[in-house]
């Protein structure tokens, strides 16, 4: 259960196209992540699956079943959103059952599913408070239990943990994986956060401006980004891009080499610069180095203890079997 398939979906407001003609396959109980910059048109692609938008053209299946024209609640999807929605007058419990409550389901049946639910969530003993009564994280637990109880065959996630401080949101990323994986229902899940996609992700789909960049496991886009928008969108800090002659003479229009697959050495090296800022942060240290004539920095991320301080005269030496060849349209060599 919960394999979506798109065929040449398309979205237009008013007279802008929003999503170009896209197919996408999402198979079931995997966990996709759909990633890209602001305005990319991510919502916009969760709410067409969800039926909270129609599409202007094109199909949506669930599960061999054509759903494009169907409303959201017989889609057998829930979604969770960054705003929890939570009724603040009705406790935990009721806002857990209230989907349920709306479709008439028996009462010992709710109590079971709320009870399972609550327990997954580990919100038992939460669930005669009120959503005032809770921090962020629960109240987006609850928010996620009110979907755990409809037994979806998808949960459409969009940008869940946004309003969660960081460290809360470590936490609520690691248990959406749990869950993930003990539930085993598939999973769409949107976020503009490069490394919440890298962590939680079987699959992610990149996207700018409608278009999908590139589909695959963090990992693959890791190691062989298609083209310079997912190679600089993937990998944090981000992949330094060369042009020029160093380019040229490796056969390319650009290259790129991520900031951990260059090493730096006080006396040689194949580029020479000045440290500009050197940023610790403990476990890992990012020095930015200017006036190496390739181009305006270059990010080096070395192991923190690496003693090298702003104003030093640096060496750099990118790993040659990690280098990053594109073309002047900016696809991969
Ligand atoms: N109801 C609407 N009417 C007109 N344009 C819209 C509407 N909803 C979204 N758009 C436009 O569609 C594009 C995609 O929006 P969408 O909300 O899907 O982006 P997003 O990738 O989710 O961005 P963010 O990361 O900021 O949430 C944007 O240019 C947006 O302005
Ligand atoms: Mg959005």
């Amino acid at each position: 259960m919960g394999r979506i398939v798109l065929e040449k979906v398309t979205k237009k407001f008013e007279h802008v196209e929003v999503i170009p003609p896209l197919d996408l396959t999402i198979e079931e109980g995997e966990f996709t992540v759909f990633v890209g910059p602001s305005g990319c048109g991510k919502s916009t692609l969760l709410r067409l699956i969800a039926g909270l938008e129609d599409v202007t053209s094109g199909s949506i299946c669930i599960d061999g079943r054509e759903t494009t024209s169907l409303p959201p609640a017989q889609r057998g999807l829930a979604m969770v959103f960054q705003s929890y929605a939570l009724y603040p007058h009705m406790t935990v419990r009721k806002n857990i059952a209230f989907p349920l409550k709306m479709a008439k389901m028996d009462q010992a049946e709710i109590d079971r599913r709320v009870t399972t639910a609550a327990d997954v969530l580990n919100l038992t003993d939460y669930l005669d408070r009120r959503p005032g009564q809770l921090s962020g994280g629960q109240r987006q637990r609850v928010a996620i239990g009110r979907a755990i109880v409809r037994e979806p065959s998808a949960f459409l996630f969009d940008e869940p943990l946004s309003n969660l401080d960081a460290a809360l949101r470590v936490g609520m990323r690691l248990e959406i994986s749990e869950l993930h994986k003990r539930l085993k229902t598939t999973m769409i899940y949107v976020t503009h956060d490069q490394v919440e996609a890298m962590t939680m992700a079987d699959k992610i789909v990149v996207l700018q401006a409608g278009f999908i960049e590139q589909v695959g496991s963090p990992l693959e886009l890791y190691r062989a980004p298609c083209n310079r928008f997912v190679a600089g969108f993937i990998g944090s800090p981000k992949m330094n891009f060369i042009e020029g002659d160093e380019a040229a003479k490796q056969g390319a229009h650009a290259i790129g080499v991520r900031p951990e697959h260059i090493k730096v050495s006080a006396t040689e090296g194949a580029w020479k610069g000045v440290i500009s800022v050197s940023e610790h942060l403990g476990s890992d240290t990012f020095f930015h180095v200017h006036d190496t004539g390739l181009a305006e920095t270059i990010t080096v991320r070395v192991d923190g203890e690496v003693s090298f301080d702003h104003g030093d005269t640096v060496y750099l030496t990118p790993r040659d079997d990690m280098i990053h060849r594109f073309d002047a349209n900016g696809l991969r060599i």
